[in-house]
């Protein structure tokens, strides 16, 4: 039943009540699996709708250490052990900000590459 001005839609924004519909299909979305191993060898799975690496991990216990909020400082950085084919490609920024903080162009940002399909499973240099 639709209500004047939208006050039901707004309300549940507001509270972050899932939409008629939008629950359902967020249940429904296609889910990506990311595995985080941290320094000590310990290992954490989440299974979330596609995000960044940095967002998933921070569902977990230990989520991966972030440091900026701009992409520039290499805090995040993380290798990649599996499931590289299942991540957003390299841009320049990413590569540039591995570069300036003398780190091998060939890990990753957390914060930078989103997993947008299957799984993956990356090392993590510094966890929370
Ligand atoms: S958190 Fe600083 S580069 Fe990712």
């Amino acid at each position: 039943m639709a209500t004047p001005f939208g006050i039901r839609r707004r309300l549940k924004r507001l509270f972050g009540i899932p939409l008629d519909g939008a629950g359902a299909a967020a249940a429904e979305a296609p889910k990506v699996s990311l595995t985080v191993v941290s320094p000590k060898g310990e290992q954490a799975t989440e299974s979330v709708p596609e995000s960044t690496l940095l967002a998933i991990s921070g569902r977990m216990k230990h989520p991966i250490s972030s440091g900026c909020s701009d992409s520039s400082c290499g805090t995040c950085r993380v290798e990649v052990l599996e499931g590289a084919e299942n991540l957003t490609a390299q841009d320049a920024r990413e590569r540039g900000t591995l570069k300036d903080n003398g780190f091998p162009t060939t890990l990753r940002l957390a914060c930078r590459a989103e997993l947008v399909g299957g799984a993956a499973k990356v090392k993590a240099f510094e966890v929370v």
